[in-house]
């Protein structure tokens, strides 16, 4: 039964394929990447963030993005979006004619330097020209909101370090703002207040959530963030995921999880949820363990049943 107080569509973008194996160590042949972004895409995701523009020294195992993105069957009215630092990447996400590209600053100064070795104020001087770039070229624009939540290395993050950084990303253009979970520490409480704040200064159909789940809390901060009014959220295909520069962090909430949770509110993200499981099982397959997430794992338990 749908619930009147909560957005009655979703949409969900699913960063299994750049958020999720980035992390990876092994080496994942180029057509696992290829097959997962296509079922994802298959399954009816609007968005798969497909590919990271980023330094391969930093992330190796996002160097083979431009052939990811040579190789994969395109599917008609989906967006591939990709990560890019700088304009070396944005140069690239053009040459792989992505439909999307997001920059990501952080909302506090250490892990600005960890993740992207320089201040917050020097990473927006370096995303400057990059979204002229990228408007000039008539593709989205997304900003993501780093360790909005708490930081790894100085831990609390101020709820005006956020809006700093999402008045920052609006100069710049930005037609989405993610604010970001980093490391997975928010509880619904807190959600709610920089949900909150996020919304005062920009669009609130133009926010989006995007959940680490390393204490467990990625469901109650997407249903806080449901009732504030957000109706755009991250998520990982299986739970794959981590982040390289913050360590114990886990994976993003998975897209399982959350398709499990907003079907049974009656909210709409177009997205077929076995189609889902089988593409989540696919990608454990290959990466040779069980899916993180336990509506696949409840799901396939019914079927071997
Ligand atoms: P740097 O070393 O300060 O930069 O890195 P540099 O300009 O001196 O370049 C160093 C080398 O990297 C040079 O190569 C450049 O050509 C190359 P060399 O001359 O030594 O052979 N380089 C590049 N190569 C390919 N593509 C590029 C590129 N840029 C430079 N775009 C830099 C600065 C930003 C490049 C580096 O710090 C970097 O790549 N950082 C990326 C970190 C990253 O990807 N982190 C994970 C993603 S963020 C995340 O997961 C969080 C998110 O999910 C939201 C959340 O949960 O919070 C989005
Ligand atoms: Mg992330």
């Amino acid at each position: 039964m749908s619930n009147p107080t909560l957005p009655k569509k979703v949409r969900i973008v699913e960063v299994g394929p750049r958020d999720g194996l980035q992390n990876e160590k092994q080496v994942i042949p180029l057509e696992a990447k290829v097959e997962l972004i296509q079922r994802l895409a298959d399954a009816g995701c609007p968005n798969v963030e497909a590919a990271s523009f980023v330094s391969p020294k930093w992330v190796p195992q996002m160097a083979d993005s431009p052939q990811v993105m040579a190789t994969i069957r395109r599917r008609p009215g989906t967006i591939y979006s990709a990560l890019v630092p700088n304009m070396k990447g944005l140069e690239a996400a053009l040459a792989a004619k992505m439909g999307e590209v997001a920059v990501f600053g952080s909302a506090s100064e250490p892990f600005s330097q960890r993740n992207l070795n320089c201040t917050i104020a020097e990473s927006i001087e370096r995303f400057r020209p990059v979204a002229k770039a990228a408007k000039d070229a008539g593709i989205r624009l997304r900003g993501s909101v780093s360790v909005a939540f708490g930081c790894p290395i100085q831990g609390e993050v101020a709820v005006s370090a956020v809006t700093d950084l999402v008045r920052r990303f609006i100069d710049l253009g930005c037609d989405d703002i993610d604010i970001c979970d980093t490391i997975g520490v928010s509880t619904a409480g807190h959600t709610r207040t920089v949900m909150e704040a996020a919304a005062g200064v920009f669009p609130i159909d133009r926010l989006a959530g995007h959940f680490h789940d390393t204490y467990g809390q990625a469901l109650a901060n997407i249903y806080a963030s449901l009732e504030t009014g957000i109706s755009m959220y991250h998520s990982s295909i299986a739970g794959l995921g981590g982040c390289p520069y913050a360590k114990g962090a886990t994976g993003n909430v998975a897209t399982e999880d959350v398709l499990y949770l907003l079907n049974g509110l009656g909210i709409e993200t177009g997205i077929d949820f076995e189609k889902m499981f089988d593409a989540g099982q696919f990608i454990s397959r290959v990466l040779g363990r069980a899916p993180v997430s336990r509506a696949s794992a409840a799901l396939a338990a019914k079927r071997a049943a």
